[in-house]
């Protein structure tokens, strides 16, 4: 099947503020590059409280939504796309089970997360999220 333009080869990631904090940058571009994903845009930036609750918005009722907005806004993350096949489900092997301690050896979380909430990276769930949480953080012309 051949598409003129899907998403479906791109995904987005944010380093979290503890892997920021920790001096993680390069250990898990390291291993998103040996996977084979092509950054397409990135950016380090710091997320309001007010930015952070509106991209987490879906959580809106979840008990750690306020945990998370508060979290997510304490310093700096690394935001960017990534470009590969069938990239939103191979990165999110990559990274591994949200909880840490239930993912898998050599995944991103096992190696730097420190729990649930503070583990170390953001992987898009969908083609259609990905897109969105994108475009959130880029405009078109940084989306080479
Ligand atoms: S879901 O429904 O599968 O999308 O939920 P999940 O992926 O498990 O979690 C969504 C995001 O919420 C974060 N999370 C938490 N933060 C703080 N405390 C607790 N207990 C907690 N549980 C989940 C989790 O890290 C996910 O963040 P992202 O950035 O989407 O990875």
């Amino acid at each position: 099947k051949r598409l003129i333009f899907n998403m479906s080869n791109r995904t987005f990631t944010m380093i979290k503020p503890d892997a920021v904090q920790n001096g993680h940058i390069g250990g898990i571009l390291d291993k998103i590059c040996a996977a084979g994903f092509r950054i397409v845009a990135m950016k380090q930036t710091k997320l309001s409280a007010e930015k952070a609750g509106e991209f987490y918005a879906v959580h809106k009722e979840r008990p750690f939504y306020g945990e998370l907005v508060e979290f997510m806004s304490s310093g700096h993350i690394v935001a960017a796309i990534l470009e590969k096949s069938n990239a939103v489900e191979d990165f999110r092997k990559l990274i591994g089970a949200t909880n840490p301690a239930q993912a898998e050896e050599g995944t991103i979380r096992k190696i730097y997360a420190e729990s649930i909430g503070r583990n170390a990276v953001h992987g898009s769930d969908s083609d259609e999220n990905a897109e969105i949480e994108g475009n959130f953080f880029f405009s078109g012309l940084e989306k080479f």
